[in-house]
Formats: C-alpha cells, sequence, structure tokens
C-alpha cells in the first residue's frame, strides 16, 4: 500500500468517525454536510477568500529555488486590505475586523490530506479545523465565521493527523490581524510601521530543499533546525526610520523556543500577547516565544544615526535539551542546533531621520483581569498532566484519538473552567532530570524527559493565574524573567517541574476542541486530546 492509499484509507475512515461524531453528538443541521463542502445560503459573509494549498517554488537560499507546500490566497469579496500577499512562501495575512463574517473557501490542491486550523480564533467545531475534517486532494471545505476575537494577530496552519509537523514545516502557514474599534482609538503604528515577522527555523539540503527527517532524539525533544528564517528570508534586514514601530511577531517554528532581547541589550516593551493588546505597555529584560506564541512589541528607533543597525535576538538560555546537558557535560561546543542557543533573528537598519512619531499610550486594551471568583465550579480544576510512557509524551496519560475524550474531559458549555497544567509529575521523570543525576543512565533518561512543553488550547484564549516553577535552579533562571503572565493567551510554555494555572472561558460553542503541545513533532506523536464541550 503506498503512503497515498493509506492516508486516503485512514482519511475516510475519520470521515466516517466524523460523520458519527457530528450526529452523536446532536450537530443534526450539520450531519448532512458534515464535511462542510457548500456555502450555508443563511451566512451572509462581509469577507470571502478562496485559499489554496499546494505545491509552489519559492526562492529562499541563493541558487536553486526550493519546493514548499504553500497556502495562496484570492480576495472574492470584501475590502482589498482583507487580504495582504507576501513575497515567499507564507500564506497571504488575513486583515479582519472584529464583527466581521468571513467565508473562506478552502481547496486542498496537495497530494496529501489537509485542513486548515484559525489558531487563537473563537470558532464553533466545525469551522476550527479539527483534524477529524481533513480533505483530501481536489476537495473544498468551506469555512465560516464571524470573528469575535478582539484586536490582536492570530494564524492559521495545517491540523492534519500526524502530519502536521511535516506540514507546517513545509510552510502551511500564515497570518491572521484583527482590529477592532479599541484599537483604531490608539493611534499605534500602521500600515508600513506595522512589521509582521514570523520566525521559523528550518535545515536545507545542499539543493537548497528543506530538509525533514526525525532522529530519535529530534523525535522527542522536536525537530530543531539550523538556519533561522524570518519571514520566509535568511539573514533578513529591514530598512526602518527613526520612530515607532510596531512588531507582530509569531513564532512559526516546530519546536525551537526563542528568548527575544535587543542586540544594545535595552529592554524589550511588550504591546500584546496571543490574544490581543495587553491593558499596558509592559517592560521585559528578555522575552520567551516558544512555538505558537505571539508577541507584539513597541521599537522606537528614534536616536538611532542613519546607517546603523539594531538586531532582534534569541539569546541564550538552558535549553533542557538531553543533547545540550550531555553536551555541556563533555565539554561540546554548543551549535546552533541546539534548543537555548543565541543567534540573530532579523536586523533593522536605521536609512531615514524623520521626526513625527506616536507616543506609546498609557492604556491599550481593557482587560477584564480573572480570577478564582469567577471559575464556574471552584471545587473542581481540570488537571492537564505532561507525562511519559513507552517515549511518548502523553497527556493525563493518554494520548490522541480522534473522537475520544474522558469524563475529566467534558466540559460544560459557558462556564469558566480552571485549568492546572502539571510539567511536574515525579512518576514520568519531570523530577528525575534532579533526582538522578548519580546514575549514568537516569542522567540520560532525566534530561530527555525534562522538557519544555508549550501547550495550546484551542477555542476562547485563557489568562495565567499562577506559575509555580518546579524547580528554582539555574536554569529556570535564565527564563523566568521572560514570561509575560498578563494578557489573553492561546498557548502558554510550560518548563521542566512548572505548574502553570490557567482560567479558561467555555463560551457558545459545543463540540470538541483540542488541546495539546504545539511542539508539533510532540503534537503529532500523540500529546494532544480533545475537551468535550456540552
Ligand atoms: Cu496551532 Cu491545535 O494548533
Ligand atoms: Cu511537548
Amino acid at each position: 500500500m503506498t503512503n497515498i492509499d493509506f492516508n486516503r484509507r485512514r482519511f475516510l475512515q475519520y470521515a466516517a468517525l466524523g460523520t458519527l461524531a457530528t450526529s452523536i453528538s446532536g450537530f443534526a443541521s450539520t450531519a448532512s454536510r458534515n464535511l462542510n463542502q457548500a456555502p450555508n445560503k443563511a451566512f451572509k459573509p462581509d469577507v470571502e477568500i478562496a485559499l489554496t494549498a499546494q505545491m509552489a517554488e519559492v526562492s529562499i537560499l541563493p541558487g536553486a529555488a526550493t519546493r514548499v507546500l504553500k497556502y495562496t490566497g484570492k480576495l472574492l469579496k470584501g475590502p482589498q486590505t482583507a487580504i495582504k500577499r507576501l513575497p515567499g512562501y507564507l500564506g497571504p495575512i488575513l486583515n479582519l475586523e472584529q464583527g466581521q463574517k468571513v467565508r473562506i473557501f478552502f481547496y486542498n490542491q496537495s497530494p496529501e490530506p489537509c485542513v486548515t486550523h484559525w489558531h487563537g480564533m473563537h470558532v464553533p467545531q466545525i469551522m476550527d479545523g479539527h483534524p477529524m475534517y481533513a480533505i483530501s486532494q481536489g476537495e473544498q471545505y468551506v469555512y465560516e465565521f464571524e470573528v469575535k476575537n478582539p484586536a490582536g494577530t492570530n494564524w492559521y496552519h495545517s491540523h492534519t493527523h500526524e502530519m502536521t509537523a511535516r506540514q507546517v514545516y513545509q510552510r502551511l502557514t500564515g497570518l491572521i490581524t484583527i482590529t477592532d474599534e479599541d484599537e483604531r482609538r490608539l493611534d499605534l503604528p500602521s500600515s508600513e510601521f506595522d512589521i509582521p515577522l514570523v520566525i521559523q527555523d528550518r535545515r536545507f539540503t545542499s539543493g537548497n530543499q528543506l530538509h525533514y527527517s526525525l532522529t530519535m532524539r529530534q523525535r522527542m525533544q522536536g525537530f530543531l533546525g539550523n538556519t533561522i528564517l524570518v519571514n520566509g528570508q535568511h539573514n533578513h534586514i529591514i530598512p526602518v526610520k527613526t520612530r515607532v514601530y510596531r512588531l507582530r511577531i509569531l513564532n512559526g517554528s516546530n519546536a525551537r523556543i526563542y528568548k527575544l532581547g535587543w542586540s544594545d541589550g535595552s529592554p524589550i516593551t511588550a504591546i500584546g500577547t496571543d490574544g490581543g493588546l495587553l491593558e499596558k505597555p509592559e517592560t521585559f529584560p528578555c522575552i520567551m516565544l516558544s512555538p505558537a506564541e505571539r508577541v507584539e512589541l513597541w521599537v522606537d528607533f528614534s536616536g538611532h544615526k542613519t546607517g546603523s543597525e539594531l538586531a532582534l535576538q534569541t539569546l541564550p538560555y538552558q535549553g533542557f535539551s538531553m543533547g545540550m546537558g550531555r553536551g555541556r557535560r563533555m565539554g561540546m561546543q554548543e551549535s546552533v542546533a541546539d534548543q537555548g542557543s543565541k543567534d540573530t533573528l532579523v536586523r533593522f537598519t536605521i536609512i531615514e531621520q524623520i521626526s513625527d512619531s506616536p507616543k506609546l499610550p498609557d492604556t491599550l486594551a481593557p482587560i477584564r483581569r480573572l480570577t478564582v471568583k469567577d471559575v464556574s465550579n471552584p471545587d473542581k480544576t481540570v488537571p492537564i498532566n505532561i507525562g511519559m510512557h513507552r517515549m511518548t509524551f502523553n497527556l493525563n496519560g493518554r494520548i490522541f484519538e480522534m473522537l475520544d475524550y474522558t469524563e475529566q474531559e467534558k466540559i460544560p458549555l459557558n462556564t469558566m473552567q480552571r485549568i492546572r497544567i502539571s510539567n511536574a509529575n515525579p512518576a514520568m521523570g519531570g523530577g528525575m532530570g534532579r533526582g538522578m543525576r548519580g546514575g549514568q543512565g537516569g542522567r540520560i533518561m532525566g534530561m530527555m524527559i525534562a522538557l519544555p512543553h508549550p501547550i495550546h488550547l484551542h477555542g476562547q484564549q485563557f489568562q495565567i493565574l499562577s506559575r509555580k516553577p518546579g524547580y528554582a535552579d539555574s536554569a529556570y533562571a535564565t527564563v523566568k524573567e521572560g514570561f509575560i503572565n498578563s494578557g489573553w493567551k492561546d498557548t502558554v510554555l510550560v518548563m521542566p517541574g512548572e505548574e502553570v494555572e490557567i482560567i479558561k472561558p467555555f463560551m457558545d460553542y459545543t463540540g470538541l476542541f483540542l488541546y495539546h503541545c504545539h511542539n508539533l513533532e510532540h503534537g503529532d506523536m500523540g500529546m494532544m486530546r480533545n475537551f468535550f464541550v456540552s
């Protein structure tokens, strides 16, 4: 059986399961079109977009073009600004407004099954890109949703069962920006002064083709490339003027975690996180950005001389990978491929002196700070325990099954839940890295298992209630100042030993919503589960 036959067969199985799921869980009206192949006549879109996943050749490195799997887009209806095509491999930026009704015709012209997830967006189950809705080559899926999210930066990417890592690696990624009335009143830097930066690490063959294969070590720690691309370009340089800019940064890497810092050592000012603008600007010495997380920065280039340069870097930190742990002990040199090694991401060159520039607002977006009092059932905390069994990471002791959920994964609709994400379970080795330093075998085991995990929850954005570091040791000290714990989030980095509590609303939509590790290799290996909201 060829790979394609196999995938096709598996796909058909899921399609059948999907039909079943939609009918048993009471989606009667959608059961007849469970794959959403046709537009809903009652839905009146303000914006209509055709989005196609297809193979393409793009120029990334000097020399031969690189074959990629990419999204191309076309605006069918709505304001011209609703879609912005970018040179290179990234899908078009979808510029949406809160309250807009959006219809997206998604065509799969690639030889593999594919499904698109609108990461960060609060949409119904059948519009969310659950892997059960993957379509094959030549098929179409119609997404229709109202934009409920506030102003901010989200993104879209493939979410195909066990193929997400490879498909995202091959470029099935694009950004979504959302604006709303509150934001428009703020006079933040816009148009040429509002710059999206998608950071991804890759590995190329000598013929400039993307290299993706997983050794045992890479399967465990996730794929780490040795070439950092920003917006699909290596050694990216952005010409700027002496004024303020808004940078919307997405970590679109499979597994690499960045510790953002300016090359001149100046502090970083954040104005937004995954879920949109912060309540007020906040300043950090560095910012940790794990896969799928977004951060919006405010940067002021005034006072810099023409011709000078400021670089955004990833600073060194203790990456907890087994390779690094062992390498250090054996005195090996840190290489760029290690998690936590230093590198330049993008350089800004000052090309022009200008004087007018907006001021940093004192307050940004109104955010109601959630507290334990808002939780619907204060006696119950929903657990997300990171575990490992037979060299496979799991959540609450289980790995992903398409439609499976347990009693504790059932969430009542329109409730606010307190969720405890724990990377500290001593039974599975979170503690072993520390406790077993005496034994050689234990040490290697411990280094392997004690990894940071970026945990993402589909559906509505959450707030971070608390972080309890497991080990207040020198490794944690290299990252702890870089966490933004205010604002709305959909992905949170949980360090080895750490326990993070969040409060998350589950409003409006019933059905299956994923939660998983956004280290894409971990997600594909099964570190993913469903919540069933009903
Ligand atoms: Cu960014 Cu479930 O995904
Ligand atoms: Cu993980």
